[in-house]
């Protein structure tokens, strides 16, 4: 007798289901009715949520009971797939600006002394902060003219933005305040936490609901040169700071590019501190580059609480030089272990081959038991001491070395499928690229494993509009089936990959890498598409502008400026801010136009600044009919 899988009992058919991958599961549920029932059944789709992504938003919602765990299996699935196969199901122009902080959902767009608050996530309603009333009482606001404030946003986090208040005349100064987003609230009672600031150089905030952490490249080391200072404060009173009169002093941690060089977040408690470098000049003779890592509690931000690692295998020096406009350095979390990881995007000529290649760099963050030492023998080990730090044998440069030399040796360490996701396949034919001046954003989310990048593309409407065209280009990798075989055996590097992978590793299969939209000439939405994506600009060429940008899993919003930022003037000068979404949107969207469509528009009144798929528009999978 066969058994079909949709015969098995329930409990055999929920065993299997809850070792099955995520995609697995779905695919199994359109291949038939009776499947599809399984999609329904809330157990399985808790036990599904639970397994597979139960550190996202939608495992949350679903304990909350806002949604089902079956709608929340959906909703994951759905906006990986949109996100790693460029089908947005959403494209707006949000408004005007001049500048814009997006996180957890939550998009605040800056416009003279006023924010505009909404939540992408659920609803495209919004609300304005007026900041001079929040202000109202504040000794910069009631002297001197307005024309002479500047503010700038920072960052936002739990209900809260930071933003950075000062005067132009005095920019190294000036305070930060913390601004509740609750929507509930008048203005005159939104300001939550006034800081003021000896300085503000390189001035950047991380915070949660509880304590906000601010840093300052204003403290100088015993080399003499600056570094870090990190100071808190606690913004709920339940929960104070313990007395500190000093600063926090990341010593021996150099770098100063945030996003570049170094990255600085705040998880699960912790606050960390990230380098690319673990010296401050380039060693003339060097192996080994290593990242430094520090965390400590956000409860105790104290010099015994600090934990450091200076010894994170990055890479060798052989493995070849670094095209350096390219590399991007993140702490990204991960849905499934809510553990924080090394995310580093890196164009090399590897092999010093005469071919660059974009890899994303996934690193584990670990950091050494915590031992209860005695203060002599603490601290981190120095990097080139002779017992930490071994030389490599049999190489000529050895001889070289004297005592002005600090060179950090590890030896080569195994890299794993899961650890290096190249921006192409190997083995096959790289798909089209963009040089670094046409890639105006760049992104990689771990969870997903896919990139994004907002491109120029000079081809896609030669002809029909002037000058080139912004459009997302996306590319992804996904784990392979265990019986899965690549179509090309002839290339080294994927003959072993018939057979399960080593243990701990994983085969993945890359998608190719998409563009979206289709050029405008396909249809009459994509031509819609490109308006959206691509706003018009007064008086400027649509060759200097500058993009900034910012996303989260389920939207990508970014702020089209012209000119490019050099003077100070620009500050001043409005951009367009553009929401791309990934998220199936279940709400009635008809009812809640965005602000640009304020004429009381009806239901079916074509929108020029609102895109959104519906059924049969097949513009989002770019075969327009
Ligand atoms: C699931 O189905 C889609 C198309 O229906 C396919 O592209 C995808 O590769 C399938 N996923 C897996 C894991 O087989
Ligand atoms: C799923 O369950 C809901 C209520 O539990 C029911 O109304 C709906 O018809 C079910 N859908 C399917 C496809 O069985
Ligand atoms: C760290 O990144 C910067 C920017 O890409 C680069 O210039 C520098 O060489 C990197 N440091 C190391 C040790 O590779
Ligand atoms: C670089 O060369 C080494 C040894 O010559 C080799 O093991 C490695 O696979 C090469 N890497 C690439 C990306 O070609
Ligand atoms: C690839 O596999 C073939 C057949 O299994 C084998 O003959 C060949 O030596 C392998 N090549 C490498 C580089 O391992
Ligand atoms: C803007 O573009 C025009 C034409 O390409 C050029 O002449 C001008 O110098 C550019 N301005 C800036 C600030 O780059
Ligand atoms: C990546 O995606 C995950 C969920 O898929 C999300 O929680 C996270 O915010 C995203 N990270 C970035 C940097 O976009």
């Amino acid at each position: 007798m066969t058994i079909t899988l949709d015969r098995l009992p329930f409990d055999v058919l929920f065993y299997i289901a809850s070792i099955l991958k995520f995609d697995d599961i779905i695919n199994l549920s359109h291949s038939c009715r009776q499947l599809k029932l399984l999609l329904n059944e809330s157990t399985l789709c808790r036990k599904t949520i639970e397994t597979h992504a139960p550190y996202s938003k939608e495992a949350r919602l679903a304990q909350d009971r806002h949604i089902t765990y079956g709608e929340a299996v959906q909703s994951v699935y759905d906006r990986r797939e949109a996100f790693s196969n460029a089908y947005p199901f959403s494209a707006r122009i949000v408004g005007q600006g001049t500048a814009f902080t997006y996180r957890q959902g939550i998009l605040c767009v800056l416009s003279g002394s006023t924010i505009r608050v909404s939540d992408e996530h659920t609803t495209p309603a919004f609300f304005n902060i007026d900041l001079s009333r929040t202000l109202g009482s504040l000794s910069e606001s009631s002297t001197g003219s307005p024309s002479e404030l500047k503010i700038s946003l920072l960052y936002y986090s739990d209900n809260i933005l930071a933003i950075h208040y000062g005067r132009k005349t005095r920019p190294n100064n000036g305070r930060i305040l913390a601004i509740s987003t609750k929507t509930d609230l008048a203005d005159e009672e939104r300001l939550l936490e006034d800081i003021p600031l000896e300085s503000s150089y390189k001035l950047f905030v991380r915070h949660t609901a509880t304590y906000l952490y601010y840093g300052t490249y204003t403290g100088v080391g015993d080399h003499g040169h600056h570094e870090w200072e990190i100071r808190g404060v606690s913004l709920d009173k339940a929960h104070p700071l313990p007395k500190q009169t000093r600063p926090l002093q990341l010593e021996e941690f150099f770098g100063t590019d945030i996003g570049f060089t170094i990255a600085f977040e705040i998880h699960n408690g912790y606050f960390y501190a990230l380098s690319n470098q673990t010296s401050f000049e380039v060693e003339e003779i060097d192996w080994t580059s290593f990242y430094h890592c520090i965390r400590f509690p956000l409860s105790k931000p104290l010099c015994n609480e600090v934990e450091i690692n200076t010894r994170v295998y990055r890479r060798q020096h052989k493995e070849g030089p670094i095209h350096d406009s390219w590399t991007d350095l993140t702490i990204q979390v991960d849905e499934l272990t809510n553990k924080p990881f090394i995310v580093e995007s890196r164009r090399e000529w590897l092999n010093s081959s005469s071919s660059q290649l974009r890899t994303f760099y996934i690193t584990d963050i670990e950091f050494p038991k915590l031992t209860t030492s005695t203060p002599s023998e603490g601290g981190s080990p120095t990097p080139g001491s002779a017992d930490q730090n071994p030389l490599p044998i049999d190489d000529p440069l050895r001889a070289l070395l004297d005592s002005s030399n600090n060179p950090n040796f590890a030896p080569d360490q195994p890299r794993l499928n899961w650890n290096a996701h190249p921006e192409f396949e190997p083995g096959c034919n790289p798909a089209r690229s963009f040089v670094f001046s046409k890639t105006k954003f760049r992104a990689y989310n771990f969870s997903c494993s896919s990139f994004i990048d907002l491109v120029e593309d000079e081809k896609c409407c030669s002809g029909v509009s002037v000058g080139p065209c912004l459009r997302i280009r996306i590319g992804s990798r996904r784990p392979a089936p265990i019986d899965w075989e690549p179509s090309d055996k002839i290339t080294s590097s994927r003959n072993q990959s018939i057979g399960p992978p080593p243990l701990g590793d994983t085969w993945y299969r890359h998608s190719s890498i998409r563009m979206w939209p289709p050029p405008a000439n396909t249809c009459p939405c994509s031509k819609r598409l490109h308006e959206i994506l691509n706003p018009r600009m007064v008086s400027e060429s649509v060759y200097n502008r500058t993009i900034t940008g910012e996303m989260d899993e389920r939207s990508f919003v970014y702020m089209v400026r012209p000119g490019r930022s050099y003077s100070t003037d620009d500050e001043n000068a409005l951009g367009t801010i553009i929401a791309i979404s990934f998220n199936r949107e279940r709400r009635d969207t008809s009812t809640q136009e965005p602000e640009l469509n304020s004429q009381g528009h009806s239901k079916d009144v074509f929108n020029p600044s609102y895109w959104h798929w519906q059924p049969g528009h097949l513009c989002r999978v770019q075969q327009c009919c």
